[in-house]
């Protein structure tokens, strides 16, 4: 561990079927007034909401509803909930969805008493709210497993009229209060959206791993995640209501972005940065855009890091060793990961998320350049992965 890092973690987690049983106590402390924000309905559908309602009525809370938060969610929204914070003299907020509605939760929170321009501060110059900022309490009942956003300061917004999709990694007064983690409320997760989440967690312990090349405890912790991963998405796949698997999923993605794995090192995310952008001009659903630019990007970058490839292919995807160089080992990691992708159904191109030759340079122009992977991609560069992944 060569780095030197602070460590903070406030989310206090409740974990497993009977978790629900907690919302009461966790919401307990908080002042009357709770914004409940929500998607596009399904917490209606599958109970959730009712659970959810019931705890709140019985703890006499006001509550105010705010619906509609969209995947990949707006500034526009973000803004319509800073008015309906403001007024309504909000104290906690109780996000019910995945890592739009969670992320969606945090930007409210961060910008329902901040005066200036929020997107301009916070997403665009990348600021820190001020030490006397009032940021408000957030809390999560999470409904799906990938991003993470129920234990991180994350909060990934879309500026629609200039395609801008930018995330922000607040510090932990932002990360959620408390998160109630039932992995039974996955079980109504569209099929293609699970295995968006279950890429997604993936890709987000790949973007910490591929950096660095000291030895760390990080690497360990990211290539035990990795096997869970794997291994319970084999199992879901076939059997989406599998408990052990969905709850290994969902823990795994907590913990896949919840900043431990990632201490100490620098750390990649390009894969990210490309995949953001691609949402930006197609609104494609986040974990597809990273399976679809994925082995492109690996291939890409293999030569500037062939042994911790290589270790990638012997320790997360079994291959022997025995008889292959370096390099044919590293590939064949690769390789792995491209089959993976296949089985478990998530996107293998891009030009099935609706990205056209038309628009690489836009999303290429849109791609925010971070150094901290193995190699440090030119425009070009990002332009041929693009055409590659088509
Ligand atoms: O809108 P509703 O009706 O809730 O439906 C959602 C949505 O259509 C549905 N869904 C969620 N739980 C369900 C369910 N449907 C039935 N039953 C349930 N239990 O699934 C769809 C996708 O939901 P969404 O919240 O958009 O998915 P996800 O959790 O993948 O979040 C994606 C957003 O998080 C950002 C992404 O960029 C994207 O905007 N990210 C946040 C990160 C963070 N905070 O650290 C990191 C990630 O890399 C990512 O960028
Ligand atoms: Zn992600």
């Amino acid at each position: 561990m060569l780095g030197n890092f602070i460590y903070a973690n406030p989310t206090k987690l409740y974990f497993g079927e009977d978790s629900k049983a907690h919302l009461a106590e966790a919401i307990k402390g908080f002042g009357n007034n709770v914004l409940l924000t929500y998607g596009g309905g399904s917490i209606k559908r599958n109970g959730i909401y009712d659970d959810v309602m019931a705890v709140l009525k019985d703890a006499g809370k006001n509550v105010v509803e705010l619906p509609g938060v969209m995947p990949n969610p707006t500034l526009e929204k973000v803004m319509e909930g800073v008015k309906v914070a403001r007024e309504n003299n909000i104290d906690l907020i109780l996000a019910v969805g995945g890592g739009s509605t969670i992320d969606y939760s945090k930007a409210v929170a961060v910008a329902a008493n901040y005066e200036g321009d929020a997107w301009q501060t916070f997403w665009v110059e990348q600021q820190e709210p001020s030490v006397d900022a009032k940021i408000l309490p957030v809390g999560a009942v999470l409904t799906m497993a990938g991003t993470g956003s129920e234990m991180n300061g994350g909060s990934v917004i879309t500026n629609e009229p200039i395609k801008m999709k930018i995330g922000k990694v607040f510090d932990e007064r932002v990360m959620p209060k408390f998160a109630i983690l039932n992995p039974r409320y996955t079980f109504t997760v569209p099929y293609n959206q699970m295995v968006a989440g279950i890429f997604d967690t993936m890709s987000h312990i790949m973007e910490q791993y591929f950096s660095g090349d000291d030895d760390s405890t990080s690497d360990y912790l990211a290539e035990g995640l990795m096997r869970s991963v794997i291994a319970s998405s084999k199992v879901a796949v076939k059997d989406p209501e599998n408990y052990e698997a969905r709850s290994n999923i969902m823990w795994s993605a907590t913990w896949a972005l919840n900043t431990l794995i990632g201490e100490g090192k620098t750390q990649d995310w390009m894969v990210h940065m490309i995949g953001h952008a691609i949402s930006a001009f197609t609104h494609a659903t986040h974990g597809m855009t990273l399976a679809g630019v994925s082995v492109a990007y690996y291939r890409h970058v293999m030569k500037y890091a062939v042994k911790r490839f290589a270790r990638f292919a012997k320790v997360v995807w079994e291959i022997p060793v025995e008889g292959k160089t370096e390099e044919e080992l590293a590939n064949a990691g690769i390789d792995a990961l491209a089959e993976w992708i296949k089985e478990i159904g998530a996107a293998s191109n891009i030009s099935s998320l609706g990205v056209t030759s038309d628009i690489i340079e836009g999303i290429a122009n849109a791609t925010i350049d971070l150094p901290g992977g193995y190699h440090h991609l030119s425009h070009e560069e990002i332009v041929e992965i693009l055409k590659e992944s088509l």
